[in-house]
């Protein structure tokens, strides 16, 4: 029987938590051996809540151990290219949470390094293609259910923080096109048939956090997305929601219409009282996609252990990467990209 999988993962904050508990205990074929966090209090974590492993500060460092054989980075999105050439360069397969970089660049640069480590897979981990809801809708595109798909809506709205967790984040997230709607970019060229670009039109406004404003950063957007063939996508994105975590999408066919997430209810539970029906809502990202991180990890591993490919490409991770940058752009230049 083949060993399985070695992983070290980089990165313990928010979502690196989730993802190290995921790989402790719950993907078959591969198991954590090795955590590293520059932060003493998140390797504290490490010691206290996974099984027992070699925990590092410096990722450098984390490299030169032999027996891993993947590293999983959940680190800031302004490390992720130098982190994923460095560990290809020490022999390593890499998971790597999206986006792939915020500098086309820089993508570029990895994409380079990569061709000349073919033995070596990089993913990039755009987690709504391996959320069962959004498969089985990509599924039945395939299978022609709703006739030649030619429109995608799509949003990512998140409940408003009043901390202004979001205001501290900005300078390194790359705004709110780059960070949010970089999922709905990928979803709607996935959902379409990876359709080439021509023309992106974006515009934003501030409604709650004025601190955005000194990033050049707003906390609702919108934008239109053309690509070849007269297909087309419309995005949301929001900081600000009242009600909750808010992603849905819809893809519109010449013989019908899907919808993924409309409700965006926490459950099954409805509230029947004096204000009426109701259900309540998903608090963040990770309750609505928590099956889909599992999911996502265990088909990077299967992959990595002989299985079949993810279908998830680095020009993919690409692609999302230049179309975001061109909302940024258009919404500062208040006028369209054309490609
Ligand atoms: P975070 O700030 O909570 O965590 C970042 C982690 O990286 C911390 O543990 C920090 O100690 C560590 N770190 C910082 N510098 C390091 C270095 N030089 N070497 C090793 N570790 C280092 O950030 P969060 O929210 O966990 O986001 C991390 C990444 O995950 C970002 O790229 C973000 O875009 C992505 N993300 C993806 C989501 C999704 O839906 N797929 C949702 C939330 C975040």
């Amino acid at each position: 029987m083949k060993s399985a999988l070695k992983v070290g993962i980089v990165g313990l904050g928010r979502l690196g938590q989730r993802h190290a508990v995921n790989l402790a205990w719950h993907v078959p074929g591969a198991t954590l051996n090795a955590a590293c966090s520059p932060v003493a209090a998140e390797r504290d974590w490490a010691a206290a809540n996974l099984p027992e492993l070699a925990l590092y500060s410096d990722y450098t460092r984390m490299l030169e151990d032999a027996s891993i054989d993947a590293v999983w980075l959940v680190t800031p999105t302004s490390l992720h290219a130098d982190q994923i050439i460095a560990a290809l360069r020490a022999g390593k397969h890499v998971f790597c949470e999206k986006p792939l970089s915020l500098d086309l660049a820089q993508c570029d640069r990895v994409i380079e390094v990569s061709a000349q480590y073919r033995h070596l897979q990089v993913m990039i981990g755009f987690v709504r293609r391996f959320d069962p809801s959004y498969r089985d809708a990509f599924d039945k595109i395939q299978e022609g259910a709703i006739g030649r798909s030619f429109m995608v809506r799509s949003q990512t709205c998140d409940k408003n923080d009043p901390d202004g967790f979001f205001v501290r984040f900005a300078p390194t997230s790359g705004g709110l096109f780059l960070d949010c709607s970089v999922h709905d970019i990928d979803l709607a060229r996935w959902l379409l048939g990876n359709p080439r670009v021509t023309r992106v039109f974006a515009s934003g406004t501030i409604a709650i956090h004025e601190g955005l404003r000194d990033c050049g950063d707003i906390d609702n957007g919108v934008a239109i997305c053309e690509f070849e063939g007269g297909r087309i996508a419309v995005f949301q994105a929001s900081r600000t929601m009242a009600h909750g975590h808010d992603t849905q999408t819809e893809v519109i066919g010449t013989a019908g219409a899907l919808s993924v997430g409309r409700n965006p209810r926490a459950n099954r539970v409805e509230i029947f009282d004096a204000t009426g029906v109701r259900n309540e809502c998903t608090p963040t990202f990770f309750e609505r996609f928590e099956h889909a991180f599992l999911k996502e990890a265990e088909a990077f591993v299967a992959s990595l252990n002989g299985g079949p490919p993810t279908g998830l490409t680095l020009d993919d991770a690409r692609e999302a990467t230049r179309i975001g940058i061109a909302m940024r752009e258009s919404l500062t230049r208040g006028e369209a990209v054309n490609f």
